[in-house]
């Protein structure tokens, strides 16, 4: 298994992925939403990564370009979502493996803060921690029962400490149903 950047001909495996991983109830959207990501310029900087076990992909995670002006400058930013693996390939390390490698590539490119809404209980692990008592609040007011859920990982040295503020994120998921945990 290994994690690699996707191509325009994984779309469609990618989207199989995200259907499959979030259920008929959801992956439609996860889906849509995908596709218009990969298609927002106000996107880019993104990275998409596939997991791919000798030709079949089994897991995918897009990162795009957040934005957040703050008294301490302007850090370059990104948002995990989605990040999905097929039902017969979870819990075999494909969701690490991914997040793994985009954050490694992420570090290479300069980014300083990493933001997801997600599981609060499986982020923690690559170094995530909630991002709102650190004073980053998410494009949408989160629900208070989900708070946890709205978690940052600083790549760069001190960024932390130097930001806060309101993150901004793609035109494609500036909209309040995507900010529902
Ligand atoms: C969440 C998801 C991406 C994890 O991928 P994965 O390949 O199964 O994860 P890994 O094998 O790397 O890690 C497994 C660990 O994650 C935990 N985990 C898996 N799904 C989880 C979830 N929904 N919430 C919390 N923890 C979860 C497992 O309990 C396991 O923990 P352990 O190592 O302590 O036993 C995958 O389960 C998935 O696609 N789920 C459906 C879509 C989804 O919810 N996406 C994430 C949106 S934030």
């Amino acid at each position: 298994m290994k994690a690699r950047l996707s191509t325009d001909s994984d779309l469609r495996a990618i989207s199989r992925i995200h259907l499959d991983a979030f259920g008929p109830a959801e992956g439609p959207e996860i889906v849509d939403l995908v596709g218009d990501l990969l298609r927002d310029r106000t996107a880019e900087p993104s990275l998409s990564i596939v997991a791919d076990s000798g030709g079949r992909l089994t897991g995918h995670v897009l990162f795009t370009a957040a934005r957040l002006d703050s008294p301490g400058g302007s850090p370059a930013a990104s948002i995990l979502a989605p990040l999905g693996v097929l039902q017969a390939f979870q819990r075999q390390g494909v969701g690490g493996l991914l997040v793994h490698r985009g954050l490694q590539l992420l570090v290479e490119r300069g980014v300083d803060l990493v933001f997801v809404l997600g599981h609060p209980s499986y982020y923690p692990r690559f170094g995530f921690q909630p991002a709102g008592p650190l004073g980053l609040e998410a494009p949408y007011p989160i629900a208070e029962k989900d708070a946890a859920a709205w978690m940052v990982k600083a790549l760069g040295p001190g960024a932390i400490d130097r930001f806060g503020g309101s993150v901004r994120c793609a035109a494609a998921l500036d909209r309040p149903e995507h900010w529902i945990e």
